[in-house]
């Protein structure tokens, strides 16, 4: 095929910008290059309907140069804009903002830096599988003499804490997900337990709990930490009064 790079402008006429520096595209789809007497002709031409100090043409067309210049400046514009709007919101992501001269002292741990490292800052105060943990001792404390004083509605609220406490941990910390499994069984058959109001079967069952717990510390090798049935109570939380009246 006929083709011809297009980074030079017509020879013939400068002014004519004639595509993109390099496309190549079929010469029959580019506009035909006048031969000499045509050009002397249409210089004439122009330099009539321009005057002798080349004022102004009376009309604006896409083929004059002046308008092309305008839109070409336009073009530029609008992408000098475009790239100063891309470079702001780079440098918003990679040094982050600084927090207004207003913000307490206190909060500006959470304020500076970029969006990423902020988070970052957030999950470490959050903490990891041990937080969890530590709830859960506590829950599964609760738990305990929620069973003792036959409070099974605070009992059963302990329960689905736990859950929550590690099923949050677990988000934290995936890698411990495969040995938490094991509680799957065990809360289960201290639900069970609860629905049924058995003491006796709650003792039962906050045993087995306990093995659970045991379990999985020797599994995630923290075995030190040895979870036995709780001797003291943690909280305020009493038996529930029973409403006068009742039988
Ligand atoms: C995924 C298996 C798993 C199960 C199930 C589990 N734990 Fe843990 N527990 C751990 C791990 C792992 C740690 C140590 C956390 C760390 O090192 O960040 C821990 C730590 C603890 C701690 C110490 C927390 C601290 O930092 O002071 C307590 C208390 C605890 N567990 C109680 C329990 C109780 C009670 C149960 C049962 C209701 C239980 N755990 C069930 C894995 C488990």
């Amino acid at each position: 095929m006929n083709v011809a790079r297009l980074h030079r402008p017509n020879a013939r006429d400068p002014g004519v910008l004639t595509g993109f520096a390099g496309a190549l595209v079929p010469l029959d789809l580019l506009p035909r290059v006048p031969n000499r007497s045509e050009a002397l002709r249409s210089d004439v031409a122009r330099k009539r309907r321009l005057g002798p100090l080349g004022s102004r043409p009376t009309s604006c067309t896409l083929h004059s140069r002046r308008c092309r210049g305008v839109v070409l400046g336009c073009a530029l514009l609008v992408l000098m804009a475009i790239g100063l709007g891309c470079s702001r919101e780079t440098s918003r992501r990679t040094n982050g903002v600084t927090p207004p001269a207003s913000a307490p002292d206190n909060a500006r741990w959470l304020l500076e830096g970029t969006n990423d490292t902020r988070f970052i800052r957030v999950a470490q105060h959050l903490r990891g599988f041990d937080m969890a943990m530590v709830e859960t001792g506590y829950r599964y404390t609760e738990l305990y003499w929620a069973g003792q004083d036959r409070n099974w509605d605070y009992a059963k609220y302990q329960v689905e804490k736990i859950r929550t406490a590690v099923r949050n941990g677990i988000e934290r910390r995936p890698a411990r997900a495969k040995s938490a499994q094991m509680l799957e069984s065990a809360l289960p058959g201290v639900e069970e337990a609860l629905r049924a109001k058995d003491p006796v079967r709650f003792a039962d069952r906050f045993a087995a709990l306990t093995a659970t717990c045991n379990a999985c510390h020797h599994a995630e090798r923290v075995p030190f930490v040895h979870v036995q049935t709780p001797a003291t109570r943690m909280s305020p939380v009493g038996p529930h009064p029973v409403p006068r009246g009742s039988p």
